[in-house]
């Protein structure tokens, strides 16, 4: 049977909610009149952001819950918490992410960019699916970077973590890239569901990322804050838009599905990928 859930009681789940991204898709989320849990690290930081939401959408069903992401036992626990505070999810906005100018290794021995960016995000969604398929219809919205970046971009598989030649942009690069196959593999796995996922390119939204890049970086963020806009239309669109609503395992890019390359080539590195995710998370 079709859910008819409206707005009001749909609930959706943001990570990376106290910035950039993660924020821009919160406040328009809220804006949409529905349920909001941000997942943040930083207690403060949260508290903040959630009154700045409430705030600015007059929406009072904005609430946080806190998990590190880099730690995949904190992830196990936050999903424990969640489900005894949610009987439903209809809307995972996955955008928590890290650029790191040195290689550094998570308390589970990760590169931390992996880690992070794609391998929690890898671990978060498949422990709340059995909630996403009881709440269907709904949707898995995933950040991931430019086409242009991702027409060139590999998974290195011999040296995935940067063990040698660590480059924070190549490693984030990388990870974003991971995003989208795994994605599209995803989408695959979830046929018939009632669950959809989808990535997407932000464009350019205000964002803090560059923090942690010596000299240029705090600058960068406070410029960006100033000149970069708001809001994250395409993220906005594929959890909201009903045209959408069918649509999965597609990549888009200023509201429109892009083929970054060619399906069945992607295959055997989504079936590659997904077995190592499973290895590094130990979800199998
Ligand atoms: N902004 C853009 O225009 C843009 C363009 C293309 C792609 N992207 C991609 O979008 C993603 C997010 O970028 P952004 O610009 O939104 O960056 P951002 O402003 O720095 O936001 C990143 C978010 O991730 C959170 N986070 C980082 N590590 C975490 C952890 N261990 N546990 C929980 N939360 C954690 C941060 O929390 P704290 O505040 O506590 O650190 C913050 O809320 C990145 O993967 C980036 O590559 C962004």
């Amino acid at each position: 049977m079709k859910n008819t859930t409206g707005p009001k009681n749909k609930i959706c789940l943001v990570t990376g909610g106290n910035s950039g991204v993660g924020k821009a898709m919160a406040m328009g989320l809220a804006r949409a009149d529905m349920s909001v849990i941000i997942l943040c690290r930083n207690e403060q930081k949260a508290k903040q952001a959630i009154n700045e939401i409430k705030r600015k959408t007059q929406n009072t069903k904005v609430d946080y819950m806190l998990a590190d992401l880099s730690k995949q036992k904190s992830i196990h626990q936050f999903v424990k918490k969640f489900k005894s505070k949610y009987t439903a999810l209809h809307i995972l906005s996955n955008n928590a992410g890290i650029l790191n100018a040195k290689r550094e290794l998570t308390l589970d021995g990760i590169e931390s960019t992996l880690a992070v960016d794609y391998l929690s995000h890898f671990l978060l969604t498949n422990l709340l699916l059995d909630l996403l398929k009881s709440s269907q219809p709904s949707r898995i919205v995933t950040v991931a970077g430019g086409p242009l970046m991702l027409k060139r971009a590999n998974i290195h598989f011999d040296n995935i973590q940067f063990r040698d030649r660590y480059n924070g942009i190549k490693a984030a690069v990388q990870a974003a890239l991971a995003r989208v196959i795994w994605t599209h593999e995803l989408a695959k796995r979830l046929t018939g569901t009632g669950v959809t996922a989808n990535t997407f390119h932000p464009g350019l939204v205000q964002s803090n990322l560059t923090r942690n890049i010596p000299l240029l970086g705090k600058p960068l963020s406070k410029l960006s804050q100033l000149l970069l806009s708001s809001r994250c239309k395409t993220g906005l669109y594929l959890t909201l838009s009903p045209g959408v609503e069918q649509i999965t395992g597609c990549y888009f890019v200023n509201k429109k599905a892009i083929n970054l390359f060619a399906k069945d080539d992607i295959r055997p590195t989504a079936e590659r990928l997904w077995e190592i995710s499973e290895t590094f998370t130990a979800i199998k």
